[in-house]
């Protein structure tokens, strides 16, 4: 506490919620990109946050990435089971197994001593295939679950980095570039809009989804983070930020 309010965190909270219309904005000290501790102290401010409002009953949609895996970590493991749901916010989107939504998920729901639902569509999948599994009742019921989440949990991207990480084609990277895409979160890219300038073809949460979700949280911090975080939250559709002083203070000065 000594430290957030001798570096004046609060104040720069207060600053960003004003300044990005958002309900809540959460700053850890210092710079992810710079100490891996910092990620941690992201994480564990986020599995604090989201155990003060997930209640019996709720649905929790979760996106992949080492952020939201580091949020898996550090939730205490739970003794009791807990009704809640937790689904992947989307299908595959080209990470390795161990990013993708689907395990976060049920890393996160094993924690909080919840159920988890996962999303079996491999990311390959020709666009037929892809509609004729959508039409199979199951699958149906869990994208309908998925769209009419109660929280949805989402990492962000800088555009490139998840590009060059999923191994986007050098076609579509250049399109990227194009179009001038700067963030990413469950798996649009936007621009420093937060308009959509590119979709992965995957199933699951869409855009226009996200203003019906009462609890939009995203999380990401580091200041190279700065303005995929400003597009992302562009776009309007989230309600809290938990980010680091590294990102928040980028920021303010692009803002
Ligand atoms: O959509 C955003 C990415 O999943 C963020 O990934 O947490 O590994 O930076 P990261």
């Amino acid at each position: 506490e000594y430290l957030r309010d001798f570096r004046g965190i609060s104040q720069l909270e207060r600053e960003l919620e004003r300044r990005l219309v958002l309900k809540r904005v959460t700053i850890v000290p210092g710079d992810s990109d710079l100490d891996p501790t910092v990620k941690k102290e992201l994480a564990r401010a986020t599995a604090q946050y989201l155990q003060g409002i997930l209640q019996a009953g709720m649905t929790l949609a979760v996106t992949g990435g080492t952020t939201l895996a580091e949020v898996a970590e550090s939730l205490p493991p739970s003794r009791d089971p807990w009704p809640i749901t937790v689904v992947p916010a989307r299908g595959g989107l080209g990470e390795e197994v161990e990013l993708q939504a689907n395990s976060v998920a049920a890393r996160i729901a094993q924690r909080l001593g919840a159920q988890y639902r996962l999303l079996h569509i491999p990311d390959d999948l020709g666009e037929e295939a892809v509609l004729a599994l959508q039409a199979e009742p199951r699958i149906r019921e869990l994208l309908d679950q998925i769209k009419r989440a109660d929280v949805l949990l989402h990492g962000i991207g800088s555009a490139e980095e998840m590009a060059r990480r999923r191994g986007l084609p050098a076609e579509t990277v250049r399109l990227l570039r194009k179009r001038r895409a700067v963030g990413e979160a469950f798996g649009f890219y936007f621009d420093r809009e937060g308009r959509v300038v590119y979709t992965t073809s995957s199933v699951g949460i869409r855009q226009e989804d996200v203003p019906q979700i009462t609890h939009v949280v995203a999380v990401g911090g580091g200041r190279s983070k700065a303005e995929a975080s400003l597009s992302v939250i562009s776009t309007g559709g989230q309600d809290v930020f938990i980010t680091d002083e590294g990102a928040a203070r980028t920021l303010l000065e692009i803002l």
